[in-house]
């Protein structure tokens, strides 16, 4: 089996028993051959050329909760499976997430910016002023798993909350308060939208410029779900003319490439892709990931396929 090498650290050997194992680095393309099972990250494209390369492929196991990387059609065509890694990087991400919320309301860059540049004269009543939360609206566009647990760590913040969701989430709702409206009612009444949707044909560039314009002057938008669900270069417009208030971005169109004029927008945080970057979390990725694989070549069903 093909295994994406940046993983090996994460991995025990008895994780790998009885597995045969090329490791295929970030930097390599995808080889022609008769492997059986591939691992990639979620940066690797498994399309039609790849998979028809790899003929004896049976499964394709993402190590990611995402698998916007692989095609599912040309997949499911050539009978290949399709597994990823839900649940063990909800709240991790959720905690990104926040930290996303309270360093756009806060303008926790600008404050840092500040201090190391030297240019800090002193206490001001109105130096970086930010958003207080208590009070405010947090538009969960999605209510997933993520979605929700990011929802979860709201009421203490004293927001409340409103949500997108294809179904009610009644469980959510007499928890947190959440109230579920339709998308045009959430950009236009939230203080702070959150996206949590998968990338989809449905949902690339539901943030464009018509969308942004409907939704309040001064709110914060955060992204810890796929880059492609905005239009960069239209969220970096909407921030220079100050319709916007900040933008929390953890995902991009074209990692790791930027569209340099949102690069250069003003009140932004952006990170490199880290929403579930912690130890504990991205050992259970690649655990999950390799245990899919174990379980559909001992003949088992995978763990958790995504169709
Ligand atoms: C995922 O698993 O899809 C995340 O984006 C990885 O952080």
């Amino acid at each position: 089996m093909l295994i994406a090498a940046e993983l090996k650290n994460l991995l025990e050997p008895s994780q790998l028993a009885d597995l045969d194992i090329t490791w295929l680095a970030a930097d390599q393309p995808t080889p022609k051959g008769d492997w059986v099972a591939i691992v990639p990250l979620l940066s690797r494209w498994v399309g039609g050329t790849q998979l028809k390369n790899l003929p004896n492929l049976r499964i394709v196991a993402n190590c990611a909760v995402g698998y916007n990387n692989v095609d599912l059609v040309a997949a499911e065509m050539r009978k290949v499976l399709v597994t990823n890694t839900p649940g063990v990087l909800t709240e991790a991400t959720a905690d990104l997430t926040w930290a996303l919320i309270l360093a756009t309301a806060r303008r926790l860059i600008e404050g840092v910016e500040l201090v190391r540049s030297g240019q800090w004269t002193g206490w001001h009543p109105e130096q970086l002023l930010g958003l207080e939360l208590r009070g405010r609206i947090l538009g969960l566009f999605g209510a997933g798993r993520i979605g929700q647990a990011v929802g979860r760590r709201a009421p203490p913040f004293g927001l409340r909350i409103l949500y997108t969701a294809r179904t009610p989430k009644p469980d959510f709702e007499r928890e947190t308060g959440a109230a579920r409206v339709d998308p045009t009612r959430l950009l236009a009444e939230s203080d702070i939208v959150s996206l949590h949707v998968p990338a989809s044909p449905e949902t690339k560039g539901i943030i464009n410029g018509e969308t942004l314009a409907r939704m309040k002057r001064g709110a914060i938008l955060i992204n810890t779900s796929r880059g492609d669900l905005i239009r960069e270069e239209a969220l970096a417009m909407a921030l220079e003319r100050g319709h916007l208030g900040a933008a929390g971005l953890d995902v991009y169109t074209d990692e790791p490439a930027i569209h340099p004029r949102l690069l250069a927008a003003p009140r932004t945080v952006l990170l490199p892709h880290i929403g579930s970057a912690t130890e504990e979390t991205r050992r259970n990725m690649a655990a999950i990931a390799v245990a899919n694989v174990q379980s559909v070549l001992s003949g088992k069903p995978p763990l958790t396929p995504v169709y």
